[in-house]
């Protein structure tokens, strides 16, 4: 039998929704002139993200967080999905790993539905979340990717064997067996991504992974990334960080409100822009300053 069909992508995205109810005593407030919030964005607290308007339906108000959106992420590349604070990369990625249900429409990861082959999809990832995933402060590195691999059923031995492997890859050798609380932020970091490696996961997701991070740890962790997609591993990765997504990522989807709503290699998105740097591609696209947003970054 003839089989032209191509490779399946990595990631397959199709008019994907996400709405939040909104709980609020008593009647929804409207922007008003004297509310900072910008291109109809509602005011928020100080240092939270910006929140889009509102929308009522007859459930009550909600906000959508994710407006149906298409992504196409073939296999084996690094993909940033970029977007101020707020944007919905993190509902979409939380989606896409399986932690939360979408409103409407499909997604696809290593080629299984996220809705109906949640195990499946779980079996094929890695997931680094925004806040990291090294939770046992009193264990060491080892430790950490010790129990990570025994969670994925690994025996001990293959545990032990699977924790030095990752420990040498992350460059964290030297540290293996110091508890975690000493690891300055980079190295934490490191650990976070090779605790995203135990299960030796097709797709790779790192919501954020340098958010916090010296410039030096910054470079350490994209050469780690390179790594990663030189041995076949598809990474997708949020960021606010325009240079990050520059210096990494094959692909580019700017989202911005629950849109995306630029998408191609960053080459191609500055040369359509007419832009030298993909800052400039979303103060032109937007005629916002993307960096703008970074000085209300909260790290709880
Ligand atoms: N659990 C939730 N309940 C209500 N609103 C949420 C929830 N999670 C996210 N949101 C809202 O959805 C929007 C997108 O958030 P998020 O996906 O975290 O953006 P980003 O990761 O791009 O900063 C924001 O307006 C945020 O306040
Ligand atoms: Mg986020």
């Amino acid at each position: 039998m003839l089989d032209s069909t191509p490779a399946p992508l990595a990631i397959e995205v199709r008019g994907l929704k996400k709405t939040f109810p909104v709980r609020t005593r008593g009647a929804v407030p409207k922007p008003t002139p004297a509310d900072p919030g910008q291109d109809g964005a509602s005011a928020s607290p100080p240092g939270q993200p910006p929140t889009p308007p509102p929308k009522q339906s007859r459930r009550g108000a909600f906000v959508e967080a994710v407006s149906g959106i298409d992504l196409d992420v073939p296999h084996g590349q690094v993909f940033a999905f970029l977007g101020p604070n707020g944007a919905g990369k993190t509902t979409t990625l939380r989606i896409l790993t399986t932690l939360l249900p979408a409103t409407s429409g499909t997604a696809k990861v290593a080629g299984f539905d996220v809705t109906t082959q949640q195990r499946q999809v779980r079996r094929n990832i890695g997931y680094v979340g925004q806040l990291g995933g090294t939770d046992l402060d009193h264990a060491t590195g080892r430790e950490n990717l010790v129990l990570a691999a025994r969670l994925y059923g690994l025996r001990k031995r293959d545990a032990l064997t699977r924790a030095a492997e990752l420990l040498e890859g992350f460059d964290l050798t030297a540290l293996a067996d110091q508890e975690t609380s000493t690891y300055s932020g980079g190295q934490r970091r490191r650990l976070d991504v090779a605790l995203g490696m135990v299960g030796q996961p097709s797709v790779l997701f790192l919501d954020e992974p340098s958010t916090g991070l010296d410039p030096q740890n910054r470079m350490n962790l994209w050469d780690q990334v390179r790594r990663l997609r030189a041995a076949g591993t598809t990474v997708f990765l949020t960021t606010h960080y325009l240079d990050e997504a520059d210096a990494l990522a094959d692909n580019v989807a700017i989202m911005d409100h629950g849109q995306i709503i630029a998408r191609g290699t960053p080459a191609e998105l500055k040369a359509r822009t007419g832009s030298t740097t993909l800052d400039d591609v979303f103060l032109t696209l937007t005629g916002r300053v993307l960096r703008d947003t970074e000085s209300q970054e909260v790290r709880s």
